[in-house]
Order: structure tokens, then sequence, then C-alpha cells
């Protein structure tokens, strides 16, 4: 997969895309991700890339004009690319969306500044807004990272052969279970017992417990569309119980 940042600040990225499991992936050639400074794009005398809102109001409102030609420039190195602003606005990045963003060959994202994007570069070269929550950040690249780290871990080959995007919290709708590495003994505090015996069904019964006691104690909503055999029923109804007995 093939992945393109406009941004005004490409430095930002250094770090991020070359270490640890990106850094990897794109050594391995499972992941390209470049970053294109959109500054050089822009046609003003001193380079600048944001000016005044119309209407007045606080802020800076990065211009059309830089951006348009910059994602033309990008556009014509992967035509089929699909055009994401990552805004406030946008359709919240989930599991799904990453699974959904990862079966794309190319994608190109643009990173906001200031108080934003002039709307009529948003209307004109972008297929979709996406968010990565409900709060504000100074400038679109912290999602962009997030973003890219995310989808990256659904591309066939990121992750180890022995890790799976599908085991971890929200792939099923629900959260991972507790997970524990040695020593067996800190101080006093004990791995369960199950997880010492090599008994998978056990442990994976076990397993599936805590998923449900975690996801009922933080995250009670995703119980609601979680999907949930007769068993993970029953399983939840004695962890109620057992919690409005503790209480
Ligand atoms: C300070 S924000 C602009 C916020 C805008 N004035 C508003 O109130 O909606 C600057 C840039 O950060 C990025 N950004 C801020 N919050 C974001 C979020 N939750 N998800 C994705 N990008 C975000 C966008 O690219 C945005 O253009």
């Amino acid at each position: 997969m093939t992945i393109e940042i406009l941004t005004i600040f490409p430095e930002m990225f250094d770090s991020v895309l070359s270490a640890s499991i990106l850094g990897r992936a794109r050594e391995q050639g499972l992941l390209d991700v470049r970053c294109t400074d959109i500054r050089p794009f822009s046609a003003a005398k001193h380079k600048n890339t944001d000016d005044y809102p119309f209407g007045g109001g606080a802020g800076m409102v990065m211009m059309a004009q830089p951006i348009l030609d910059a994602m033309a420039a990008a556009s014509a190195r992967l035509p089929d690319a699909r055009r994401i602003y990552l805004g406030p606005r946008g359709r919240k990045l989930t599991t799904e969306v990453a699974r959904e963003l990862s079966k794309e060959d190319s994608l190109i994202l643009l990173c906001g500044h200031y108080e934003g994007v002039d709307q009529r570069a948003l209307d004109a070269c972008i297929d979709e807004e996406i968010s990565i929550g409900d709060y504000i950040l100074t400038g679109g690249e912290l999602a962009a990272m997030v973003l890219t780290d995310c989808v990256a871990r659904f591309i066939p080959g990121v992750l180890g052969s022995a890790e799976s995007p599908e085991e971890e919290s929200f792939s099923d709708g629900l959260l991972e279970y507790p997970q524990y590495t040695r020593p067996r003994d800190l101080d006093g505090s004990l791995v369960p017992e199950v997880l010492l015996n090599g008994d998978h069904a056990k442990i994976r019964a076990w397993r599936r417990r805590e998923s449900l006691r975690a996801t009922l104690r933080f995250r009670p909503d995703l119980l609601e569309t979680a999907e949930l055999t007769k068993e993970d029923r029953k399983i939840l109804k004695e962890l109620e119980n057992e919690c409005s007995s503790e209480s």
C-alpha cells in the first residue's frame, strides 16, 4: 500500500515512520509512505500557505491554492488514491474504518493546520474527512500518523506471523483480556493459574470471560453491538451478579 501525506511539517513524521513495526514494514516494501511538503507549491512570494479568514475571527486558514496544487501532483502519482482530509468533523476512525482503508492500494492524506483549510479546497479535492476523536489537535499530522499506524496493522505481513490484528481490543466488538508475562510471581502478585497449565480450551474460555469482564467494566456501551453467543450472555449475567454482590 502507498500512503502519501500532504503536510506543512513533513519533519514531524521522520521518527514515527522509521521506528518499530512501521519502519520494518517500509523496509520490507509492504508499506510505502511519502511525505510531501505543501509549502513549495505556494504561488505566494514568501511561500506562505495561510491567510486571514474572510468574515474575521481569530487565527489563520490554510489557502486553497497550495493544497490544490500539491494534491494535483500527488494525484498524478497516485491516480486511484482515496483522498482523505484529517479533520474533526469527519467519520470517526474505528477498527472497522481502518480495516476498510487497508484494502485500498493507495491513500492521500491531507493534514490541516491553524483554523483549518479553505472549504473550497476540501470540496474540490477530498473524497472523505476522517476524525480521530472528539477533540481538537493543533494539526492533522498526529491524526495522519494514527491513521497510518492502525491501517498498516491490517496490511498482510506487517504484523509478525504470530500476531493478528483480529485478536485485539475492538476487533470482535469487545475489549481484550488482561495479558501477563514473566515472572509468575511479582512480589506476591501471581499470574492466573489457568494461563500456566497449557490447557488451551480452558485458556480460551478464561480469556473470553475476562474480555467480557473488561468490556462490562470499562466500555459497557460496546456490549450493545458486539456479537455475543448464548454462553457469552450467560457469563455476562454472572459477572453482573458478581458486581452487584460486591457493591
Ligand atoms: C486547530 S485544528 C482546526 C479546528 C477547527 N477550527 C474546528 O474547530 O473544527 C487544525 C487542524 O488539525 C486537524 N485536526 C484537529 N482535530 C482533529 C481530529 N479530531 N481529527 C483529525 N484531525 C484533526 C485538522 O486537520 C485541522 O485542520
